[in-house]
């Protein structure tokens, strides 16, 4: 071998085995995202192959500049966009490709920029992709050289700000693959996989493939369709022939029944394995693997949501996209440890608020068994924030919505889309109404029979038409699942509910209007989109506990409290939303609620309702943004696992003589006795519909301890003592062991106690670290919302006691050694084990 080709061959040999997340007959997708270059700004040459980008930043993806950036009020984003920078960025990377894949299809698939991207290859514009949150893939064929070099150029414009709710992120901040094919193969997103019978005995799996032949001539092909178990194991395949005609597609469908499938449910998330198979001439030439699940569900007018025969409460939350102080790059560590988290409390379902989600987090919810609300948009054509979506919603929306189905409508999680939030054209007055019949006709028809469009003599508006025209249009593309849409106007006379499109009738807040629902929308199932909002800071309490903050007011009144807080004791919530008791307790109670989705789960970046600047972050979550779960997190948790729970708060760290009010959550015990100091300050019980108990005393220092009893057995205990003066630093991680590639993460728990071991509430010390060894620091949080600490640097104060360190390994199998010291205090020193 020369001795250029042999460097070429290591190159390629190299950019095909590193990172490669699979390579089977006749299909290599390759994880795309390491060494690229980066430079915040705009280049107007950059797109150009001989643009010499020396002087760019190195870095692999995801990435999101604006989380390196710096906390600003005077950031184009606002504070509800997070109050960090936006701007136009640039990424370009170099890849070779041999002479090999020369008769090959080649293609980049996308699965999210931010925003208003564009992509060249060797100098050409492959296209533009306004919408920031939305997968998409380019052809890279006709263009691309071999065994040359080869340039990618993006152009990433985020600058108009703000435009969207909330906190973006900004870049190539999700996945980026190159799928290498040969001419006949599967197209994009091309299985679709549906189980028309579905019971403990038999299940019958429908699927349909979408084969593309890019070659010139008609080619004779075998589509082997197997079904595995989820050890791998063939349970049955069938097999079909055709012929599919140069530069065409076609569709073949397929039946595969078979006896005893395991179901998929919340429990047990159990995934087969669809492998599809092309051959030619007796030779596999393309090989496409779809997880599926097999189960059944409805949603019921009087019964709510059944899942495989059992009446299912969905107890959900609503997620904001953004992994707090990694921004919006994804990483699937991150991601599961915020199901894992939220799994532990008892929660059952996520809403993807208010954008097509991460794959990644989909495939964990397959794998976790969470209900997913999959949602498409914050807006429609009317726009919600100056810069937003609505922009390039007349030419995008039917790309955006079709390829979000297609990407989305194989994950056994997913079972209702979204076709919008909270969009204005729930009402009449809207410029959207004032189109004259062509335009929205010209707007509207899509595929549609022109008979079922707005006639002479009918009521329908434009908006309503709208409605029709995208639940409509996602019910072509997937008919198994019910269409639905978060609103916040429960009267039926919102054009929406008015097109009658909707399966679902979805609410958003508006409890006092959830008993009307039946009434008002007869035989239509039902569904709390979004609810509760209650206001939190994770260990901030504001007494009396059984007083309420309705902050701000009105939405419209602006609001200021000098805390910059809000108590953690479900007695803050804005004007829109309720306490977290009083939700759950109508959802609990009515079988007509399918459930709800909580607003939010975790916090999230943007958004800082009740206050503005320095405040930057949601108040909303039950989980803080670094991941530390609020009090309120225990209330779920005594209500949505059978675990037994006692939680006790606040602290006990008070001035003497101060009236303390203590409250206790808890489940499987008839009743729960508060001790101070040794003497008992009585038993309390719940009554029927409330959630927690509490005392009211005045502190002295000491202990206090709570037992729970049921029949008189103890339960559990719990004990909090009054703190000393900071001592130490206590170093937990989540995991002591990580994979060493690149990106997985160990999330360490840095808190600060007394000499004696108690949690120091008020603690706020800064610790310093110090990383050396197989990992670098990817981001430091405390939860503080108010904080313009940068999340990437290597110290952080602890707030309320805490902070967090998250790590990430190097691709080197090894060990990490951490070191955090503050002054005054006891250092300490963990050691984390990396492999590969
Ligand atoms: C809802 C909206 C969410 C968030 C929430 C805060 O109306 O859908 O995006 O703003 O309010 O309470």
């Amino acid at each position: 071998m020369k001795k250029h080709n042999l460097i070429i061959f290591t190159i390629l040999l190299y950019f095909l085995c590193s990172g490669t997340e699979y390579s089977m007959a006749g299909r290599t997708v390759s994880d795309f995202n390491r060494n690229w270059t980066f430079h915040l700004g705009d280049v107007l040459e950059a797109f150009s192959p001989g643009y010499k980008d020396n002087f760019w930043r190195s870095l692999n993806l995801p990435h999101d500049w604006a989380i390196e950036g710096e906390f600003s009020k005077d950031n184009p984003s606002g504070c509800g966009g997070g109050a960090l920078p936006g701007g136009v960025g640039w990424y370009r990377k170099i890849f070779m490709l041999d002479n090999s894949t020369k008769s090959k299809k080649i293609f980049i698939d996308f699965d999210g920029v931010y925003m208003n991207s564009e992509v060249w290859i060797n100098g050409t514009s492959l296209g533009k992709r306004p919408y920031g949150y939305i997968s998409f893939r380019y052809n890279l064929t006709p263009y691309v050289k071999f065994g040359q070099k080869n340039v990618i150029a993006v152009r990433v414009d985020n600058s108009e700000q703000p435009n969207s709710r909330w906190y973006s992120g900004c870049g190539i901040y999700r996945n980026v693959w190159l799928t290498v094919v040969e001419p006949v193969h599967i197209d994009q997103w091309g299985t679709y996989v549906t189980t028309p019978i579905v019971s403990n005995k038999q299940a019958a799996v429908n699927v349909v493939t979408q084969i593309k032949n890019d070659s010139k001539s008609q080619t004779s092909i075998e589509l082997r369709s197997q079904i595995f178990d989820n050890k791998g194991i063939l349970i049955k395949e069938v097999s079909s022939t055709t012929d599919v005609s140069g530069e065409k597609s076609r569709e073949v469908k397929q039946s595969i029944e078979f006896a005893n499938p395991k179901l998929w449910s919340i429990e047990t998330p159990y995934l087969y394995k669809l492998v599809s198979q092309i051959c030619v001439d007796k030779k596999v030439v393309d090989q496409y693997e779809t997880p599926f699940g097999i189960r059944n569900f409805s949603f019921d007018a009087n019964k709510g949501f059944i899942l495989n025969g059992i009446q299912t409460k969905i107890k959900g939350v609503c997620m904001h996209h953004d992994l707090g102080c990694l921004g919006a790059a994804v990483n699937k560590r991150a991601i599961q440890r915020q199901l894992e988290i939220l799994k532990e409390m008892g929660c059952n379902g996520i809403r993807c608020s208010h954008n097509p989600p991460a794959p990644e987090l989909l495939d964990l919810c397959d794998k976790m068994g969470f209900i997913v609300m999959d949602e498409s948009f914050d807006m429609w054509r009317k726009k919600k924030t100056a810069h937003d979506y609505s922009r390039c919603f007349n030419e995008w929306h039917e790309q955006d919505l079709t390829d979000h189905i297609l990407r989305d409508r194989n994950h056994p999680s997913v079972f209702m889309w979204s076709i919008g939030n909270e969009v204005l054209e729930q009402w009449t007055d809207a410029s959207a109404d004032t189109l004259d019949l062509q335009a929205a006709n010209l707007l509207l028809n899509f595929k549609r029979d022109s008979k079922m469009l707005l006639q002479k003599g009918d009521s329908l508006s434009v908006n309503s038409l709208l409605t029709m025209k995208l639940a409509n249009m996602v019910k072509a593309l997937d008919p198994t699942r019910p269409v639905t849409a978060a609103n916040n106007e429960p009267d039926p006379n919102n054009h929406l509910f008015r097109s009658k499109a909707l399966d679902i009738i979805g609410f958003n807040y508006h409890e006092a209007y959830f008993k009307d629902v039946p009434k008002n929308f007869p035989g239509k199932p039902f569904i709390v989109t979004e609810s509760t909002s209650g206001l939190m800071t994770r260990g901030y309490y504001r007494m009396p506990s059984d007083s309420m903050y309705i902050w701000p007011a009105r939405w419209d009144i602006p609001f200021y409290d000098e805390s910059f807080s809000c108590s953690s004791y479900d007695n803050c919530h804005v004007p829109w939303g309720t306490t977290h008791e009083d939700t759950w307790k109508l959802v609990k109670n009515n079988d007509f609620i399918s459930g709800m989705y909580l607003w939010t789960g975790f916090d999230y970046l943007g958004e800082p309702t009740p206050y503005g600047w320095p405040a930057r972050s949601s108040y909303f979550g039950v989980i803080d943004l670094a991941g530390f779960p609020k009090d309120v997190y225990y209330m779920y948790k005594s209500e949505w696992t059978k675990k037994d729970v006692l939680h006790i708060f606040p602290h006990w760290n008070w001035k003497p003589g101060e009236a303390v009010d203590i409250w206790a959550y808890y489940n499987n015990a008839d009743e729960v006795e508060l001790y101070l100091n040794g003497v008992s300050q009585g038993i309390k019980s719940k009554g029927k519909d409330s959630y927690h108990v509490m005392w009211r005393l005045k502190y002295t220092p000491g202990t206090i301890k709570v037992v729970s009893r049921k029949a008189g057995k103890v339960v559990l205990t719990k004990e909090i003592k009054t703190a000393g003066t900071p001592a130490r630093i206590v170093l937990s991680a989540d995991r002591r062991v990580i994979t060493a590639n690149g990106k997985d993460l160990c999330f360490v728990t840095v808190e600060i106690r007394d000499k004696d071991g108690n949690l120091c509430p008020n603690a706020d010390n800064l610790i310093n670290f110090n990383v050396a060894g197989e990992g670098r620091i990817a981001g430091v949080d405390n939860g503080s919302p108010i904080s313009s600490e940068s999340f990437k640097a290597n110290f952080r104060k602890a707030f309320y006691g805490k902070c967090l360190l998250v790590i990430q390994a190097t691709d080197k199998a090894g060990f990490i050694s951490l070191k955090a010291n503050s002054e005054k205090i006891k250092s300490n020193e963990l050691l984390i084990k990396t492999t590969k």
